[in-house]
Parts: structure tokens; sequence; C-alpha cells
């Protein structure tokens, strides 16, 4: 019988990978940690985003928000959905988001909020040409995540992720292979990005640390 005595669930995150991740954000404004997470929710979290892809449950994804939001093979091919809380899963990873959000506060004085993240499915051949995530003075999100959840990932593969140099936008720094369980994360308005060409179908969660930036009684747009 059980009288309230377990010890507390073991904490998702490795307290010496997230001192690590708050280290080389600060230093170089991104982090790629290997094996971030747990490897039964990383397979929990690809074994549903496949089937939302299989049950069509994932919408094509497009740039810009609001009444701006425009469809653009051309410039990204991928297909998502939101989390939703639907799934332990979700929650767990959810979990795990706050508690970095909480860490990244304390640590960064950051006053980030919020976290949103959905799923994304690129298909054979799509890619996710070079952007920044958001745009400095008007952007709320400050930090972007990628989770990734692709076992065994070819080298051959491409669709790795490359960020580049703040600086100078021709110049890489890091070339990032979608391989399970990676987490990349780096600073919204500084860091250009894009996603190779996938050869290979390529899973990933991809989420951002928003702080309010609203003004008089508009409030931003939760997407
Ligand atoms: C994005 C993005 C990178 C990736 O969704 O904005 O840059 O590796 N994703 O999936
Ligand atoms: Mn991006």
């Amino acid at each position: 019988m059980h009288h309230g005595h377990e010890p507390p669930p073991a904490p998702l995150l490795d307290p010496t990978a997230l001192n690590l991740l708050i280290d080389e954000l600060v230093e170089h404004g991104y982090s790629v940690r290997p094996d971030f997470l747990p490897a039964h929710l990383i397979r929990h979290l690809n074994d549903e985003l496949r089937a939302l892809e299989s049950h069509q449950r994932l919408t094509a994804a497009g740039i810009g928000r609001g009444r701006e939001h425009d469809l653009r093979p051309d410039i990204r091919g991928d297909a998502i959905r939101w989390l939703d809380r639907d799934s332990r899963a979700q929650r767990a990873y959810l979990e795990a988001m706050n508690a970095l959000k909480d860490e990244l506060n304390r640590a960064l004085y950051l006053g980030l909020f919020e976290y949103e993240a959905h799923f994304a499915h690129y298909p054979v051949g799509s890619f996710y040409r070079k952007h920044l995530d958001s745009f400095r003075g008007r952007g709320n999100r400050l930090i972007s995540s990628v989770l990734y959840l692709n076992a065994d990932w070819p080298a051959d593969a491409g669709g790795e992720i490359v960020l580049y140099d703040p600086e100078d936008d021709s110049r890489e720094i890091r070339r990032v292979t979608p391989e399970a369980g990676t987490f990349v994360c780096f600073l919204s308005e500084r860091i250009p990005h894009e996603v190779l060409p996938t050869k290979q179908a390529r899973a990933s969660v991809t989420g951002w640390f928003r702080r309010n930036a609203s003004q008089g009684n508009l409030v931003d747009p939760s997407r």
C-alpha cells in the first residue's frame, strides 16, 4: 500500500544539460544539445506526428501572420499542427519547455512568459529557405527551439538545419542533422537559418519562447 512517500518523478531535463544550453546560448546565441530529452518521449512524439500525418490532420505551413499569412511552397514546404496538450507526450514535452523557460528567466532575466510549439512534417524534397523567426523591435518571439524526432537519420539524407552568422548571413556557423533527441535553440531575432532539402520525410517539434509585446490594449495575437 502506498502512503504518499514515493520519490518525486525524475525531472525530464538533466540539470547539467540545462546549464550547458544556457552557457552556449549566452556565448554563441545558439545551442545544440543531443539527447536532450528521454528517448521514450521522442518516440511517442514521433508516433503521434506520424499518425497525424497519415490521418491528414496536418496543415500546409505558410509564411507571415494573420492576414499576411500565405502559402509559399517555394519558400517552405512543411505541414504543421500546433500542440494542444492532447496527449501525455505533448503534456510532458510542454512541461519540460516550461521548466526550460523558468531556467532561462532565472539565468538571463528574459521575461519569457509563454511557449508555443507545433509538430512539423517535411515531406521528401521539401525545405525552408533562409529566414529569421522574428524581427527586432516587432517580434515577440525571443528564443526558437527545434526538437528532432527522426531515429537513425542517414548522413546523406539532407534535411539539416543550417545556422548563419548574424553579422554576415552568408557565413554558415553550424549545420545540424535532424537526429532524434537533438534539441536546437537560438535567438529568434539574431540567427538566420534554413532547412536544407530533405531526401526523407523529416519530423520535428518547433517552438518559440515569447515575451508579451502588448501595447496599449493591443495584445499580441497568439500566433
Ligand atoms: C521554422 C524552422 C527549422 C527546422 O519552423 O521556423 O526554421 O529545423 N524550422 O525544422
Ligand atoms: Mn525558423
